[in-house]
């Protein structure tokens, strides 16, 4: 099939470029996954660490805090020592460790805050920790100490001196050795704060060359569903829904298997953008100012930016990024219009109307059944949505309201089982 022709997606590329969104957050958190990977493969390196077990520990690396929902959880982890480490590794573990293709980094997130402790932390329990585990701890850690904005060979002794003082508590004591023998290079240091660090990604040898099938990538697709929904209880099972509706209402228009797929990835990243957006503005419980709605129509902006980083993945692209976008040429930010508007994008922006509006959302409850096709039907005969597809929606209401619900009920129990640590029953020893 010629769409799935130019569909190499490649571990790597996709991996560092949606990690960057993991920090889009905060601007102070400037790129601090991407960070942690380039030290620590610097590190991993010197260590004398196979390039399979780099490219494990890489992986692990853009992923990391992934387990961190919220911004004030985030800015805790810049302080030096954390009080409850744990958790957020806890959470990050069981959120990857089903995805196949992110199996082997899983251990490496759920380990990246466990402490030397004099060669205790080595093991957890029966099993030995993959040492990637503890190269993230101490990259991170460096990180953390790392002042981006102010000059950084003068930064470089007391942040010696700071890890030292954790040798043997906090960082395995060969490690350290290996990071104060590389503290020694200035490129070391031009390294770990350099502004543009995609140049030294995109080219590294540590970058995962594998590329992706389409399982593969659907679970990515589908875990960072997750980073962008469970930043707010008001969209914690939004693009599971419209992933739903927006594949189940391709297949009712006649769109083949394989389309259908394509287009239920591009609902799970359709609001990738909304991490550039402030949580104040997500959740504000009122109708957003004029300031305010113009920083919100930045999402989809976003959206098309991040995605189009990422070779092969044009098509979902367009179909995520653009559903926004309105047939009389009224929507944002492109202001496409009628047949310039591919199906697939006209497709997820009925799925995206349709599921917000059966969504409660602070200012508002979700619609009941008759107020939500009165709504789309007159989106449609404004010719604001694509009358055809309106038409396949209405007459489909209340199959596809039911997909939607089953999947939404298995997300949201997901998140629960998450918040309340359901899926990681033991505490972690050293958590005492
Ligand atoms: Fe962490
Ligand atoms: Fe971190
Ligand atoms: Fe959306």
């Amino acid at each position: 099939m010629e769409m799935l022709s130019n569909m190499r997606v490649k571990l790597g590329a996709l991996l560092a470029t949606f990690s960057k969104t993991l920090d889009y957050v905060d601007r102070t958190l400037s790129s601090h996954h991407l960070r942690v990977a380039i030290i620590a493969d610097d590190i991993a390196k010197a260590y004398g660490l196979s390039l399979q077990s780099r490219r494990d520990i890489f992986v692990a690396a853009t992923l990391h805090d992934i387990g961190v929902f919220s911004l004030r959880e985030k800015l805790s982890l810049g302080e030096y020592d954390i009080k409850n480490p744990y958790e957020h590794a806890e959470k990050g573990y069981c959120m990857i460790k089903e995805f196949v293709v992110l199996s082997d980094a899983a251990p490496i997130v759920r380990h990246h805050h466990t402490r030397w402790d004099d060669g205790r932390g080595r093991y957890y329990g029966q099993e030995e920790i993959h040492p990637g585990a503890h190269i993230i701890h101490l990259a991170d850690r460096i990180e953390i100490l790392l002042n981006k904005g102010d000059e950084v060979l003068k930064q470089k002794d007391p942040i010696v001196k700071a890890i030292r003082a954790r040798t043997n508590t906090l960082f395995n004591p060969r490690l350290v050795e290996v990071f104060a023998d590389l503290s020694e290079k200035e490129s070391f240091w031009f390294d770990a704060s350099y502004s543009e660090v995609d140049e030294l990604i995109f080219n590294s040898e540590v970058i995962p060359e594998k590329e992706l099938n389409l399982d593969e990538l659907e679970e990515i697709a589908r875990l960072f569903s997750h980073v962008i929904d469970f930043r707010s209880v008001f969209t914690v099972v939004h693009s599971a829904g419209v992933s739903e509706v927006a594949s189940t209402l391709a297949r009712l228009v006649g769109f083949s298997t394989i389309e259908c797929r394509l287009m239920a990835i591009a609902g799970h990243l359709h609001d990738i953008g909304k991490l550039a957006v402030p949580t104040e503005i997500l959740e504000k419980p009122a109708k957003l100012e004029e300031a305010e709605m113009n920083i919100m129509k930045t999402h989809t902006y976003y959206s098309y930016t991040i995605l189009n980083l990422v070779k092969g993945l044009e098509t979902i692209n367009m179909w995520a990024s653009f559903h926004h976008e309105r047939m009389d040429g009224a929507g944002y930010p492109f202001h496409f219009k009628g047949d310039s508007l591919p199906i697939g994008s006209r497709i997820m922006a009925v799925a995206d109307v349709l599921t917000a509006i059966s969504e409660d959302r602070p200012y508002r409850k979700g619609m009941d059944k008759e107020t939500a096709l009165f709504v789309i039907q007159d989106l449609g005969s404004k010719n604001a949505l694509d009358k055809t597809i309106i038409k396949t929606a209405a007459a489909n209401f209340d199959y596809l309201d039911e997909v939607r619900h089953d999947v939404q009920e298995l997300v949201r129990q997901e998140y629960t089982n998450l918040k309340t640590g359901i899926c990681f029953p033991d505490s972690h020893p050293q958590n005492t």
